[in-house]
């Protein structure tokens, strides 16, 4: 078999041409949704993404700050910032890259943000109010995947998931959320026992674990749907996932590429959850 690819670029694309087709009806009182994006040091990969969040605000018509802090930024003057804009009224979403330099607390910057305005859904309260099925900002990137899978019209319904990685960003969200559409989840990580065999029961797969080229066509399951979560730069310069594309390609029956799979997804995610807390 060999898998069609789920065009993530093209998805979001449509998505964010949606988003902005809903933001001009609601200006007609000149109020637009308002995302901050607070980006601490210089390190490449996170000023690339924030410049990416930066230039879809710009197209959605949505009011945009981008705050580029120096690498030596006290943790008072991080949190007094978020402060501000908690108790900014034109400001809806708030954003902290990360990772945050290693003197920063990142737990307490998290936490400072308010809960209605915690577009990456990291917050406790957001994690907490995702995990008890309450209304919350979901995390974009895990949002972005499950939107992946419904664009293709794939029923998750008593389908086996199987999720590579447990982070708070990816890994267990995306479970709870496989797991709200009746899918059945197993989350596999570092200690897990025998993951090819746990891999080669799968219907879905989502790799999370940021490890290049890590999940081989041979752990796949023929006609599976394999969600790419990955972006990991090679020596050679290379981005590859955390799927090796080529040998899975040939064993799936759809799968994300990268770059242009999930990653754009999560920049589209990140503007409908702006539109989201600006609307509500
Ligand atoms: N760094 C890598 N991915 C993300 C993300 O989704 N949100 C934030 N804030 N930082 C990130």
């Amino acid at each position: 078999m060999t898998a069609k690819v789920i065009d993530g670029k093209e998805i979001a694309k449509k998505l964010r041409e949606s988003i902005k087709v809903e933001v001009d009806k609601l200006k007609v009182n000149g109020k637009v949704p308002g995302l901050a994006v607070i980006l601490v040091g210089i390190d490449p990969a996170s000023q690339v993404y924030v410049g990416h969040k930066e230039k879809a605000c710009k197209e959605a018509g949505f009011h945009s700050e981008v705050y580029k802090l120096a690498e030596n930024t006290s943790q008072e003057e991080l949190l007094s910032l978020i402060d501000k804009l908690n108790n900014d009224p034109n400001i809806h979403g708030i954003l902290v890259q990360l990772p945050l330099p290693k003197h920063l607390d990142e737990k307490e910057v998290i936490n400072r943000i308010s809960f209605n305005k915690d577009v990456d859904g990291f917050h406790p309260l957001s994690a907490g109010a995702l995990f008890v099925g309450e209304k919350s900002l979901v995390p974009c990137t895990p949002k972005g995947c499950i939107q992946l899978i419904k664009e293709i019209g794939y029923d998750l319904k008593g389908k086996k998931a199987v999720v590579v990685g447990r982070s708070n960003i990816v890994g267990k969200p995306v479970s709870i959320l496989l797991l709200n559409e009746n899918a059945t989840v197993t989350i596999c990580h570092s200690r897990t026992k025998d993951l090819k065999a746990e891999l080669l029961e799968a219907d879905v797969v989502v790799a999370a674990i940021g490890r290049p080229n890590f999940v081989t066509g041979d752990m796949i399951k023929p006609g599976a749907v394999v969600i790419d979560v990955g972006i990991n730069r090679l020596d050679n310069g290379k981005l590859v996932g955390d799927v090796e594309f080529e040998s899975a390609a040939e064993k799936a029956s759809w799968i994300t590429p990268v770059p242009g799979g999930v990653g754009p997804m999560t920049i589209a995610m990140l503007m409908q959850n702006t539109l989201e807390a600006f609307k509500s």
